[in-house]
């Protein structure tokens, strides 16, 4: 039986307007005029409204993740559950190795979770240390879309890349019609500023933001946007945290290069004095939590179009696992859970609060994270012959957040008492219902591996 959408203001990326969703065997397959028949047995969804926009896809979500001794907390299922239930219908994890394995080893083994997520997901691949494997190993991976290769300048000893090896894997991806998508703060900063806190003040959790300064991350974007400019090759800069950080990467637009922004929903929506509080630990990321100001700058650039995607970093670590090492930040696990909370607190803060168009959330949050990761039209849009993953939101709804009726297998979110405005309340998944007025109704995992198609950037789209 077809399905219809009924009554609300759908939302592209491109334009808004009142009309109605037909979907027919998992695809929209035409979008009318509000009431228009469709004269055969139908399911009538009702929107009235509402607002009706493609499910979110969330270009940065580590599921299960081994860093160190730590591994976050959760299985695919529970994932893309807490996912759905925040309006996100794809996320894009990552493979990345553990020391002595490779690149190619751990994407087979995270592949395999795909199936059993409640929604689609794909795949950055990650490479660590380049050798003579590493050209064969990125272009199966590619053959089977998986194109988007994830590096980090930090973490010396467990991911950090040296130079040869980011630019080696620059000149392959661009090759296989992908892009290196990369964590960038300068080891060497970071290394100084720790030893310097745990010299004088302290390294504990309240001292994060002087151990991993501003200057770590633009020396870092840097030499990055260097690499990529030598080589003609796309770049993708993830969970950027700062305007300066942000009008590098814009200044090697204009200089012709082809490089992205991703920002992350914490570093837009929370700030340092997070670290003075009484649990510091539960705010540990990286790069870590600016100060307001500098959070204040990042959010105007969401209204400038300077930034490209907006994804949730989500790391699902419990307060059991953040407090183990809070007296050393060297120690601990980073990184925050929010795959459920992405939108929510996006929406409510920017859309809500601060007036940015719900076209620009959904080119942000669903469009622009679909094309970097060649998903697109499939995933981001609601045009005919796309996936009908939907998220219908109730734009007035208010809400307190609390880890209590959240899904992320956490106990704690850094957002505990935060009211919001704004929820997805019924969440289609491939045409199914799987949220339905904030009730999980189907459980079914039909997730599927997505394979990423060749990228193409020579198309226009807002970056
Ligand atoms: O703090 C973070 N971001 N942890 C997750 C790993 C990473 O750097 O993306
Ligand atoms: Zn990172
Ligand atoms: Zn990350």
């Amino acid at each position: 039986m077809k399905k219809v959408v009924r009554g609300g203001t759908v939302v592209e990326s491109t334009w808004s307007a009142a009309a109605d969703l037909v979907i027919d065997d998992g695809k929209i397959v035409a979008v009318v005029a509000p009431g228009t028949a469709v004269g055969e047995p139908t399911e009538i969804i009702d929107a009235t409204g509402k607002f009706v926009m493609p499910g979110g896809v969330d270009p940065h979500c580590h599921v299960g993740f081994t860093s160190g001794e730590f591994t976050s907390l959760d299985s695919y299922l529970e994932c893309t559950t807490a996912a759905v239930f925040g309006g996100t219908t794809t996320i894009v994890d990552f493979a990345i190795p553990r020391p002595g394995q490779q690149p190619l080893d751990a994407a087979e083994r995270q592949r395999a979770k795909a199936i059993e997520g409640l929604c689609d997901s794909a795949l950055h691949a990650c490479v660590v240390e380049w050798d003579e494997t590493t050209a064969g190993q990125l272009a199966t991976m590619a053959g089977a879309g998986i194109r988007t290769v994830k590096m980090f300048t930090t973490y010396a000893g467990e991911t950090m890349a040296n130079e040869h090896t980011i630019l080696n894997t620059m000149q392959a991806t661009r090759d296989l019609g992908g892009m290196v998508v990369i964590h960038c703060e300068s080891d060497a900063i970071v290394t100084d500023a720790q030893n310097s806190a745990a010299a004088t003040d302290g390294i504990d959790a309240s001292h994060m933001s002087r151990t991993r300064p501003e200057l770590a991350e633009t020396a870092a974007v840097a030499a990055i946007l260097a690499i990529a400019e030598s080589q003609g090759a796309p770049v993708y800069f993830v969970h950027q945290s700062s305007t300066a950080a942000v009008e590098l990467v814009v200044d090697a637009r204009k200089r012709g290069l082809v490089a992205f922004t991703e920002t992350v929903a914490h570093h837009l929506t929370l700030d340092d004095t997070e670290y003075a509080g009484a649990e510091p630990e539960r705010f540990v990321c990286c790069p870590p939590l600016r100060s307001a100001d500098i959070v204040e700058g990042l959010g105007r650039q969401l209204f400038t179009g300077n930034i490209t995607t907006i994804g949730s970093d989500h790391c699902c670590y419990d307060t059991t696992q953040k407090q183990s090492h809070r007296h050393d930040v060297r120690h601990m696990p980073n990184g925050l859970p929010g795959v459920e909370t992405r939108l929510p607190v996006i929406f409510s803060h920017y859309v809500d609060g601060m007036g940015l168009a719900p076209s620009r959330f959904v080119e942000l949050t669903a469009t622009n994270p679909a094309r970097t990761n060649g998903l697109y039209p499939r995933k981001g849009s609601l045009m005919p012959g796309s996936d009908a993953d939907i998220a219908i939101w109730d734009p007035g709804l208010e809400w307190t957040v609390t880890t209590g009726e959240l899904h992320m297998a956490t106990d704690y979110t850094p957002y505990e008492g935060r009211r919001l405005r704004g929820k997805p309340v019924t969440v289609l998944v491939g045409g199914f219902v799987v949220v339905e007025d904030g009730k999980l109704v189907d459980a079914t995992p039909r997730g599927r591996h997505l394979r990423a198609d060749p990228l193409d950037f020579s198309g226009a789209f807002h970056m």
